[in-house]
């Protein structure tokens, strides 16, 4: 396991010389990295666990919207790595221009100062707080929507296009086995994570665990993870990437946009859990074990 496996880093200025090389850095240690720049592309480093950010954090509002779109996407920020700057060079400061000065300090200083103002660390109850606020609210709701709006479009069209049947078993398939997957992480194993931290803050022996290590229900969840995806990719097969047929009402067409939407939220949720929630279980769990040997020797 890398040392930042599970922790989400911000790095302003990801674009320059000294930034590609600290995301790359960030990387490689397993941080899922949001690279910001003013111009930076989402092909400037070709990597599963970066994405760019293109922001100018001149002002505080620009910071702001910066973060909660970082927090949006990637679920939280535990580091912010302030690599933004610009020197003029060719001349000593006592032969700058004033604007020149100026707009050096805004790159080098301002720009820092903005996100850092606006940078929170979460804690890993209220990252799953977060997860559970967007994600298994919204799954529930769109679980109900979708049945209702596949029985209505089935009853509709169901005779001329066959794939609905299959489209709509499988669907029903998925949303039993989302029911009960989101069940036993709402009761088993997300209060036990926060049980988990909560301990390591307090130096507080491990949480009682029925089932052993906290990576056992962390496989079988990852497991469920990879059987919704497959489900995922049948249905988009099924629906030759939700293209609609011409004869599709809008009932139909709702549909199609409506599953498609459940399905980037799906991957989204499953992207949290298993790349940084679950290693930040993995990782406190290791830190209670260690905790009391550090201070029964006297070093902690
Ligand atoms: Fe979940
Ligand atoms: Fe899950």
């Amino acid at each position: 396991m890398h040392s930042l496996d599970g922790k989400v880093a911000l790095i302003t200025g990801a674009a320059g010389g000294l930034g590609t090389a600290v995301t790359k850095a960030f990387l490689e240690a397993g941080a899922t990295v949001a690279g910001v720049s003013r111009h930076i592309r989402p092909d400037q480093v070709l990597h599963p666990n970066f994405t760019a950010f293109p922001a100018d954090l001149a002002s505080g509002e620009a910071a702001r919207k910066l973060t909660a779109a970082v927090t949006a996407q990637l679920g939280r920020i535990d580091a912010l790595v302030h690599v933004m700057g610009g020197f003029a060079g060719g001349h000593s400061v006592a032969d700058t221009d004033d604007a020149t000065l100026e707009q050096m300090l805004e790159t080098s200083v301002a720009t820092g100062v903005n996100v850092t103002v606006d940078f929170k660390r979460l804690t890993v109850a209220e990252f799953v707080q977060y997860i559970l606020d967007k994600h298994h609210v919204y799954t529930r709701e769109a679980m109900e929507r979708l049945d209702a709006l596949v029985k209505k479009v089935v009853k509709a069209h169901g005779e001329n296009h066959s794939e609905l049947l299959e489209i709509r078993d499988l669907m029903q398939q998925l949303f039993a086995e989302l029911k009960g997957h989101m069940f036993k992480e709402e009761q088993i194993l997300f209060p036990f994570i926060v049980e988990l931290e909560q301990s390591v803050l307090q130096q507080r022996p491990a949480p009682f665990a029925p089932f052993g290590s906290v990576n056992n229900p962390v496989r079988m969840m990852m497991f469920e993870h990879d059987h919704a995806g497959e489900i995922l990719r049948e249905l988009r097969k099924l629906s030759s990437d939700y293209s609609v047929p011409g004869d599709a009402c809008m009932s139909y067409q709702t549909l199609y946009e409506a599953l498609e939407a459940f399905e980037q939220d799906l991957h989204q949720h499953i992207h949290l859990e298993n790349n940084l929630l679950f290693p930040q279980a993995a990782n406190l769990e290791v830190a209670i074990h260690i905790q009391p040997r550090i201070n029964a020797d006297g070093r902690g």
